[in-house]
């Protein structure tokens, strides 16, 4: 870092680095492949540029009351690195608690119960200061600070306390719900509050942005914008009597033209693993953080129910499931992941045979590469979310298939449904005989059809790329923060 700070900061739960330890002790960091980084990387070049956030692990030494503000702070490819430390107890309770048993599940349509714990929310007030404090020591005068998804939710009004001087953006990368479920909180006040410390809010959807307008009229009683909230454009505002907090939406996307240039390198591979899964007539494909959101469970059954009924001939079709594993600690992680091992050797137990299972799944995240040269391998890939705020597997596959080949099963309940919903196979995964219509339709349709469906899904991607998600986000986050400056 230099002395005065960095001008950008981005502020997330998790680190752009990977952090490992040599058995003689020697730490070293790497740059780790993942959207967020990609998507900020032109951004995170041009300026002096820092990255605030923990690095999975839990903290070597023990931290005191307050907890330190500060673990380590390499400098990795031009970015310091300032990672927040985190107890075991801390992630027991923020990380596994708050955020993922309370704010995941009800931002994901209450799909399992939220446990709301006070002891856990404040551990959450904790850590969200911890990281304010080391995001308010980290930026330059009038620096940009961009503050990303649900466990940070309160590190916009807490820096803002402390920092002044810099613009604020918050952008929620999950579903962001109804008046009705986010009004079980007994936090609900403060939640909305903490983001009200930003200049601008970003969501993904105009619902979830309207969702807000509402809540913080209703809640806050403060007075709102009321006119639909537009993509990229027409942003809502929020009057708080010092500020003027803007609302908007921007969808996310990737790094389109880089996807299909790696993609179109992996095609020797994506056909040695035709080969080597048998060289079956169809390959259907499922690429999944193991999250009880994205519906591997209901494409499992879809399958079965499609070779129960002779609809799929199983000798001749192999699903391959690849799955991260994620937040195994957690109960509802756990349990879906019996579920799921369950189903699988089910229907391998009755529809395969010693040799050919007509289901493959891998509980290992793959190199970025191989994935790709699945997503080129695939005939049909299945994306099947009972609620998914964007889901990039599914723009990653239209991104790879500049050869207009394959074809995408989609859920409604994503946000990437909104800008390829009409040229995938549209499915909804809580209607048992949808989805094996829609999966078989996938598999079956006439070649040309298919052709012509992914031919305007890999355009889509093309020009609604994560350059302009940045671009659009940070320039509109300029205008709030000037236009409260000049209130100021
Ligand atoms: P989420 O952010 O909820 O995990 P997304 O679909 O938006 O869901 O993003 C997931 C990212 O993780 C994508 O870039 C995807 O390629 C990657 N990913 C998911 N599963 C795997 C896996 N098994 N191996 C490697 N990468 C994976
Ligand atoms: C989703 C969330 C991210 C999160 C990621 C991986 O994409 O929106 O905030 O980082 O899942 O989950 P994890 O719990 O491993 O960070």
């Amino acid at each position: 870092m230099t002395d005065t700070g960095a001008e950008f900061v981005v502020v997330a739960n998790r680190l752009p680095v990977d952090k490992r330890v040599q058995p003689d002790g020697t730490v070293t960091w790497k740059r780790a492949p993942g959207g967020l980084v990609t998507a900020l990387t032109p951004t995170l070049a041009t300026r002096e540029a820092a990255w605030v956030g923990w690095s999975g692990a839990a903290a070597s030494t023990s931290l005191d009351e307050q907890g330190a503000p500060l673990d380590e702070q390499p400098r990795v490819d031009g970015i310091d690195i300032h990672s927040v430390p985190l107890s075991s107890g801390e992630i027991a309770d923020y990380y596994e608690g708050f955020a993922n048993s309370t704010l995941w599940p009800l931002y994901h349509d209450l799909l399992v119960e939220p446990v709301f714990r006070h002891d856990w929310w404040d551990t959450y007030v904790t850590v969200n200061r911890r990281f304010a404090e080391a995001t308010a020591a980290s930026a330059a005068q009038g620096a940009t600070v961009w503050v990303h998804d649900y466990q940070l939710q309160l590190v916009p009004a807490m820096l803002r306390e402390l920092r002044p001087d810099v613009r604020i953006g918050f952008f929620l990368h999950i579903p962001f719900p109804s008046y009705e479920l986010f009004t079980r909180l007994p936090w609900r006040r403060e939640l909305l509050e903490g983001l009200l410390g930003a200049d601008l809010v970003g969501f993904h959807l105009p619902g979830g942005a309207e969702n807000f307008l509402t809540l913080v009229r209703r809640v806050l009683d403060l007075d709102t914008s009321r006119d639909p909230v537009g993509v990229r454009d027409g942003l809502g505002s929020i009057t708080t009597g010092t500020r003027t907090v803007r609302v908007g939406s921007f969808p996310i996307s990737i790094n389109a033209a880089d996807v299909a240039d790696q993609a179109s390198k992996t095609l020797d591979r994506a056909a040695q693993i035709r080969a080597e899964l048998g060289d079956p007539r169809t390959i259907l494909l499922g690429v999944d953080r193991l999250d009880y959101t994205k519906g591997i469970d209901v494409r499992l059954k879809g399958l079965e129910g499609l070779f129960a009924a002779g609809r799929l001939d199983p000798a001749e079709t192999v699903f391959v499931q690849l799955a991260s594993p994620s937040r195994e600690q957690v109960d509802s992680y756990i349990a879906v992941r019996n579920r799921i091992e369950r189903s699988v050797s089910h229907i391998n137990g009755t529809y395969g045979t010693t040799t050919s299972p007509p289901v493959r799944y891998l509980l290992q995240p793959v190199p970025r590469d191989e994935l790709l040269a699945y997503f080129m391998a695939a005939d049909v890939v299945l994306v099947t979310p009972l609620r998914d705020g964007m889901n990039l597997v599914a723009k990653e596959y239209a991104a790879c298939r500049a050869d207009h080949g394959g074809a995408l099963v989609l859920s409604e309940f994503t946000g990437a449904a909104a800008e390829l919903g009409e040229a995938a196979y549209l499915l909804n995964p809580y209607d048992d005989q949808n989805v094996m219509d829609v999966i078989e339709a996938a598999v079956t349709d006439d070649p040309t059809a298919k052709r012509t469906r992914m031919a305007a899904l890999h355009q889509q991607v093309r020009d609604f790329d994560v350059d302009l998600w940045a671009n659009s986000f940070l320039q509109s986050l300029a205008g709030a923060g000037a236009a409260n400056e000049e209130i100021a």
